[in-house]
C-alpha cells in the first residue's frame, strides 16, 4: 500500500517538463495494431494506463516493448487474435479503442467492457452506433461484460454523433480508416488527442481530413503501414501543474507544452489574479498565491476541460469570494468533494453545480484518491494546506501522472511516497 505524504505551504518555483499526453497515447497504442508493420511511439509517458495497454497488446500477440526511455515499439505484423477479453482490458477505459482498431483490421472483434474512473454512467452507445452504421453486427453481452463485433465488409457512411464524444469520435475514425469508401463524422469532438490520433493514422497511410474541427472526413484505405510518431504533450498534466503553481504561489515554467491547448485555463488563471506568460512551448505561471473567485463551466474542447475540474475546485477552495463550478460533461463528477472537505474546504454541490466559498486557510488531511483527477486535486489541496497531508489510493494518480512526486519536489514541494 502506497501513500503520498505532503507537508504543505511551500511556494513552487522552477521548471517542470510535461510528459506525453495520456489520452492521446491510450488511443495511439491500440491504433498501432492496425498496421502491418512496425510502429515506433516516442514521448511515451511512464504511467500505469500505458503499462496496462502494453500488457494487453502482448496478450493479443503483438510484439510491444520499450526500446528506450519513452519509446515504445509495436509490431503487429503477425497478429491474428481479435479476442481481447483479458483482465487488463477491463482495467482501463481506453480499452474501448480496441473495438475500432480490431474491427478495422480483422472485421471482427471481441472486447471486454472497459473500466476506468467512476463518475456516473459512462455509456458507449455512440461508439456502437457508429460501428453499426459502418456495417458491423454487434452482440452486447452485459452479463459477461463482452462486446462482440463482426462485419462482412465495413462501408464508409455518414455518422452524426448525438453527443460530442471523444471516445466515439476516435473509435469511428479507427474503424472507418480501414472501411471501403468515404465516412464523415459530424458533431465530432475536437480535443487535441483526436488530432494527434488522426495524425498518427495518417502517418500510417490513412486519409483523414478535418480532425480538430467538428466534421471529420475519412477516405478508407486497404492497409496501413508502420510509422514513427511523437505523442503531443499532456494538456491535463500541464494544467494540473499550472493550477498548483497558482494556488501555492511562486514562479513556475511549465515546459514542453502546446500553449494553445491551455487557452481556457490560462484565461481563468489570469481572471483569478495570476500572471501567465506564454512562449513557443512553455507557459510561466507567476502567482502570489492570493486568488480571486470565478465561475467555471466544463465543456468539450476548446472549452474548459472536465479533466481539470477537480484540480480547479481545489484551487478555488482558497480563492477570495464565492466561486461556481458547473460540470456539463459528466453526470456525477463531484464524488471527491467529501474528501476535499477534510482539508477545511467549504463546498456544497447541487446537481451539476459546485459552490465554493473560499477560505483563508486549509489544513492537512488524511484522504483517499477517489479517481485519477480527484487524486490530483487532493495533491493540490495538500500542497496548499498547513500541516501534513496523507493521500491513499495513489495507484489512481499513477494511472495518469508520471513521477508526480519527483516533478513537484523539483519545484520545491515537500512531498514523498511512502510504502506501508
Ligand atoms: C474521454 O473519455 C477521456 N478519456 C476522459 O478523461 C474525459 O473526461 C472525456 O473524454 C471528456 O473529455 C480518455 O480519453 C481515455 P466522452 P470518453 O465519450 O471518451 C457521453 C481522464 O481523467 N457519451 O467524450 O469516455 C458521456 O456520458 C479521463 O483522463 C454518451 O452518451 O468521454 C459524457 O457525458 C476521465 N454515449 C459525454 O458523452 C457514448 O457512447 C462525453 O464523453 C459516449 C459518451
Amino acid at each position: 500500500m502506497e501513500h503520498l505524504l505532503i507537508k504543505g505551504k511551500k511556494a513552487l518555483n522552477g521548471e517542470v517538463m510535461i510528459s506525453g499526453a495520456k489520452n492521446a497515447v491510450v488511443a495511439i497504442i491500440p491504433a498501432a495494431i492496425m498496421a502491418n508493420g512496425v510502429c515506433i511511439i516516442d514521448n511515451l509517458p511512464s504511467i500505469e494506463d500505458v503499462r496496462c495497454l502494453q500488457d494487453t497488446l502482448i496478450k493479443l500477440g503483438a510484439v510491444c516493448e520499450l526500446i528506450g526511455e519513452g519509446t515504445l515499439m509495436v509490431d503487429s505484423s503477425n497478429l491474428t487474435n481479435f479476442n481481447a477479453t483479458f483482465d487488463s482490458v477491463r482495467r482501463i477505459r481506453a480499452s474501448y479503442y480496441l473495438m475500432g482498431a480490431l474491427l478495422g483490421r480483422f472485421k471482427e472483434a471481441k472486447v471486454a467492457l472497459p473500466g476506468g474512473c467512476n463518475f456516473g454512467t459512462r455509456p458507449i452507445d455512440l461508439h456502437l452506433k457508429a460501428f453499426r452504421a459502418l456495417g458491423a453486427e454487434i452482440e452486447e453481452d452485459y452479463e459477461n461484460g463482452i462486446i462482440s463485433l463482426k462485419a462482412e465488409r465495413l462501408i464508409g457512411t455518414d455518422i452524426f454523433l448525438d453527443t460530442v464524444s471523444v471516445g466515439a469520435t476516435i473509435n469511428a475514425m479507427l474503424a472507418a480508416t480501414l472501411a471501403e469508401g468515404v465516412t464523415t463524422i459530424e458533431n465530432a469532438a475536437k480535443e487535441p488527442h483526436i488530432v494527434d490520433t488522426a495524425n498518427f493514422l495518417n502517418m500510417m497511410g490513412a486519409k483523414i481530413k478535418g480532425a480538430g474541427t467538428d466534421v471529420i472526413r475519412i477516405t478508407g484505405v486497404e492497409k496501413l503501414h508502420g510509422a514513427e510518431y511523437m505523442i503531443i504533450p499532456d494538456q491535463i498534466e500541464a494544467g494540473t501543474y499550472m493550477i498548483a503553481a497558482a494556488v501555492c504561489g511562486g514562479n513556475v515554467c511549465v515546459k514542453n507544452i502546446i500553449p494553445k491547448h491551455m487557452d481556457s485555463l490560462s484565461a481563468k488563471l489570469r481572471e483569478m489574479g495570476c500572471v501567465i506568460e506564454e512562449g513557443d512551448d512553455y507557459i510561466n505561471v507567476i502567482s502570489t498565491g492570493k486568488l480571486r473567485a470565478t465561475r467555471v463551466k466544463t465543456m468539450a474542447y476548446p472549452g474548459f476541460p472536465t479533466d481539470l475540474q477537480p484540480q480547479m475546485v481545489a484551487g478555488l477552495a482558497k480563492a477570495e469570494g464565492i466561486s461556481l463550478l458547473t460540470e456539463t460533461v459528466w453526470e456525477n463528477r463531484f464524488q471527491y468533494i467529501d474528501q476535499l472537505k477534510k482539508f477545511g474546504c467549504e463546498i456544497s454541490v447541487d446537481g451539476r453545480v459546485a459552490t465554493i466559498h473560499g477560505v483563508n486557510q486549509l489544513f492537512g488531511a488524511d484522504v483517499m484518491a477517489t479517481d485519477l483527477r480527484a487524486g490530483a486535486a487532493m495533491v493540490i489541496a495538500g500542497l496548499a494546506s498547513n500541516g501534513i497531508t496523507k493521500i491513499g489510493n495513489v495507484r489512481f494518480i499513477d494511472r495518469g501522472y508520471e513521477k508526480i512526486e519527483y516533478k513537484l519536489k523539483a519545484l520545491g514541494a515537500d512531498i514523498c511516497r511512502v510504502k506501508e
